[in-house]
């Protein structure tokens, strides 16, 4: 039977930067959507279009579930959803110079300075955007506030990345999303910006992959050198990692290590698990609050290991 998460990519439990054949069981033009509300352009795309992969960003839970309904109502095999903030994805989860297209559909305009942050059309967000498109690929945007294309525009243009085409007002051509309704049945104008992707950003924040994240400990181990190093921040590179405390298993020979990375200024909390097997003692993340595999993480694991070493 097939279940409604089937188009859900929860990317914890992958390698990243993610892989598109990894996700979709195959190769093909692939296209990405941030912050896709509702889902109802992207639903179309993937039913009109089953040759191409399409994968969703959204940072509302609401959002995904009623796409992934939908997609497993339609049946579609070449969509897949991320419940995940686009500035942390583009950078360090999504496959890099990897999608034919970027879509920004009525994003959030936050208007407000206090709310500039949030604001997915500066500079440091193009450039993120470039990570993950093939040369000459596109990144279209529609909005109905004219002020934040054309700082979108201007964004562009900065990265000198770009190749930033002419801001058209009232397309012929809709994208048919709820926001677009709410905007035309409020008489308000629509803009589309349409770029493409002249230069390429390699290495720009791009994740090299690695090992897995665990180790294996031959001898025994011990944990007393651990205290000499809480609260003690290694730094390695652009990673930064903390071993706060440690539970002790009541039952079994384990112990849990509570732990913070942080890699550039994305910071993660998690455990860090020690088991008895029979062959030595495993150091691995632990499975119940499961960080994306960052460098960081990965440096956690390898330090926690070789501190306890004996
Ligand atoms: C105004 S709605 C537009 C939704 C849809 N594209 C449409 O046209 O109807 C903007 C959407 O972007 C999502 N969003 C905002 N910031 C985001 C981010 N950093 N990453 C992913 N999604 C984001 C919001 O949750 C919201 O659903």
């Amino acid at each position: 039977m097939d279940h409604f998460l089937g188009n859900f990519i929860d990317a914890t439990e992958y390698e990243v930067p993610l892989k598109i054949e990894e996700l979709f069981h195959r190769a093909g033009p692939s296209f990405l959507e941030i912050g896709f509300g509702g889902g109802e352009f992207l639903l179309q795309m993937a039913q009109n279009r089953p040759g191409s992969n399409f994968v969703g960003l959204e940072l509302s839970m609401v959002s995904c579930q009623k796409l992934l309904k939908s997609a497993l109502r339609e049946g579609l095999k070449n969509l897949r959803v991320l419940l995940i903030d686009a500035q942390f994805a583009l950078e360090r989860i999504l496959p890099p110079a990897s999608f034919e297209g970027v879509y920004m559909n009525f994003p959030c305009p936050w208007p407000k300075k206090r709310h500039s942050q949030r604001r997915l059309n500066d500079r440091e967000f193009m450039e993120k955007v470039s990570i993950v498109l093939k040369r000459g690929g596109f990144l279209q945007l529609y909005t109905d506030s004219e002020d934040f294309a054309l700082e979108m525009a201007s964004s562009l243009e900065s990265t000198g990345l770009y190749s930033v085409g002419s801001m058209e007002k009232n397309p012929s051509e809709g994208v048919n999303t709820r926001y677009e309704a709410k905007w035309l049945s409020a008489g308000r104008e629509i803009f589309r910006l349409y770029s493409t992707l002249e230069g390429s950003h390699a290495g720009y924040g791009i994740l090299k992959e690695e090992e897995m994240p665990h180790k294996w400990l031959s001898d025994e181990i011990d944990m007393e050198k651990l205290e000499e190093v809480y609260n003690v921040p290694i730094i390695e590179g652009e990673s930064l990692v903390k071993f706060l405390r440690t539970f002790k298993s009541m039952v079994e020979e384990s112990y849990l290590v509570e732990t913070i990375t942080v890699d550039n200024d994305y910071s993660q909390r998690f455990y860090i698990n020690l088991v008895r097997k029979e062959t030595g003692w495993l150091v691995q993340l632990d499975s119940q609050a499961k960080p994306f595999r960052t460098p960081a993480v990965k440096l956690a694991v390898k330090r926690l290991a070789s501190i306890v070493q004996r």
